[in-house]
């Protein structure tokens, strides 16, 4: 995929979503651009949409002109309706969004405070395709990167790859290994013993440190294109190669921060590999240049680096491979995560599951802690199992479905390797600073108690999932 190459042009068809849609003789499998919210998009020849109108029951056709750059999805995301009457202004109608595209640099009242905002570097984008809640924008390659630090707090933006993109359904047999795992899922003093070592002052610091609260990183933004982003994947690195693992910068897109892969040696001889993962980019919104991303997502970072740290302090080592992975350009839509996934099934990776971690600290005060599954992305197996393991090991979290849509584990669903994410609500998204400057660690709502919760039940499928060994002095 190289972005500055541009979209091109052709012919674009929109119908639901549906895996069927790849199956079979389906030349529909050679056009997929991508799933946004139920949405498929595909982009056939000819030939091809001659015969899907035959087999499709509705569908939209959308022709794309030459000089078409880039394409955007945008959509709104599921929140809590009480969090929407909260922002003042532009955000209720996708005609307010378009405006927040169009309007131009200056100081802005963003309900929270005043603030000088950016604004994109060209206003000029084509409306495609839209409905109340989502739009297909055609625009330029610079504004296509940067769309999402303009938008409203609760609309997320997805550029879309120049290229098809595949849809792997996951192979029976790795769902079934994933079964397995389920009926060996029991609980194990050992295992407790481990997990509940995770410590919540160091979680402190860590986040602190991310979102430049501490004083000390200089951080201001984690946006793939700031400067902080770079900061901050030195930094993992470093810390989780003080853990014992190897780590390695992966460039994905020319002027996106790096992914940061780290891994741990298996101790037998297998290609097994387990995943667990979070993405370390923010964002901010309405052009705000402070995106400290406290919950999004230092959350999910800290409590990857909270199991390193715990791995190092119990000497553990792994019967598999193993892969701590802090993904960038997650918010301009998946894209770290789209290219490593991609990297991983063109190698054919043997991966027995992987677990996104996306927003693990906020719920509203009074709200029990909780762990959230994804209602509809993912792999149903691998989130029974995440369920089941909360219920062995913390058993404080109320467990249930969210509707909060679409995190880096999509990527790897798509590419057909058994995943699935933990998000931080039973729900829609409730968090008030989602997106915004005041995502900071030191609020109310924000709970790191909650965060180890659910570190503990991602450690406990790392340590199922890929067996493990203590120290012999710790046996
Ligand atoms: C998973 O948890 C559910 C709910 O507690 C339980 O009914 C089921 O037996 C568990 N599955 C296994 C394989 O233990
Ligand atoms: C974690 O384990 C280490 C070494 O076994 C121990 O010194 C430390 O007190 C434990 N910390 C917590 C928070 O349990
Ligand atoms: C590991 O297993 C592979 C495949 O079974 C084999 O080719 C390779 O020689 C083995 N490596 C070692 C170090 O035993
Ligand atoms: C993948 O790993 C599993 C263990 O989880 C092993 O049984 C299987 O042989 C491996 N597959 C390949 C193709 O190496
Ligand atoms: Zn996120």
């Amino acid at each position: 995929m190289v972005a500055t190459a541009g979209f091109g042009f052709g012919t674009l068809l929109i119908t639901a979503f549906d895996p069927t849609l790849f199956t079979g003789e389906s030349c529909l499998s050679d056009s997929f651009y991508g799933n946004f919210a139920g949405h498929g998009v595909f982009r056939p020849d000819q030939a091809c949409l001659d015969t899907a109108t035959s087999f499709l029951a509705s569908g939209t056709v959308i022709p794309v002109k030459e000089g078409a750059q880039e394409l955007v999805w945008i959509e709104e995301q599921s929140v809590e309706e009480s969090l929407k009457a909260g922002v003042a202004s532009f955000g209720d109608t996708l005609e307010e969004v378009l405006s927040t595209i169009t309007r131009t640099r200056g100081t802005y009242d963003l309900g929270r405070e005043q603030e000088q905002v950016l604004a994109l570097p060209t206003s000029d984008y084509e409306l495609l395709y839209h409905g109340d809640s989502f739009a297909l924008l055609s625009l330029s390659a610079e504004s296509a990167r940067v769309i999402d630090t303009v938008i409203p707090p609760f609309w997320k933006s997805i550029l879309l790859p120049n290229g098809p993109v595949s849809f792997v359904p996951v192979p029976s047999d790795a769902v079934q290994r994933v079964k397995e795992l389920l009926e060996e899922a029991k609980f194990d003093p050992t295992v407790a013993s481990i997990v509940s070592n995770i410590s919540v002052p160091q979680m402190k610091n860590d986040i602190t440190w991310l979102t430049g609260e501490d004083g000390n990183s200089g951080i201001v933004s984690r946006h793939s294109f700031s400067s902080g982003s770079r900061s901050a994947a030195q930094w993992l690195s470093d810390r989780f190669e003080d853990t014992g693992a190897t780590c390695e910068f992966k460039d994905f897109l020319p002027g996106f921060a790096p992914n940061v892969v780290c891994r741990y040696p298996s101790t037998v001889n297998t290609t097994a590999t387990v995943l667990l993962s979070a993405h370390y980019d923010s964002r901010g919104s309405f052009g705000s240049t402070r995106a400290p991303g406290g919950d999004d997502d230092g959350s999910g970072t800290i409590s990857l680096l909270s199991i390193a740290r715990t791995i190092k302090r119990k000497g553990i080592t792994f019967k598999s491979n193993v892969e701590l992975v802090a993904f960038a350009g997650e918010e301009q839509g998946l894209l770290g995560s789209r290219a490593y996934a991609r990297e991983m099934r063109d190698k054919d990776a043997n991966l027995t599951l992987m677990i996104q971690a996306d927003m693990l600290a906020y719920h509203a005060p009074g709200e029990p802690a909780q762990l959230g599954l994804p209602a509809s992305i993912g792999t149903p197996e691998v989130a029974q199992l995440v369920s089941n393991l909360s219920a062995i090991y913390s058993p404080e979290l109320q467990v249930g479905f969210t509707s909060a849509c679409c995190s880096d584990h999509q990527s790897f669903h798509e590419q057909g390797f058994a995943s699935t994410q933990v998000f931080e609500r039973a729900g829609p998204i409730a968090d008030p600073m989602y997106h915004n400057s005041g995502d900071l660690s030191e609020r109310e709502g924000y709970d790191l108690e909650q965060v180890k919760s659910i570190a503990k039940v991602q450690f406990a499928t790392l340590l199922l999932a890929a067996g493990f060994d203590l120290p012999d002095s710790s046996a």
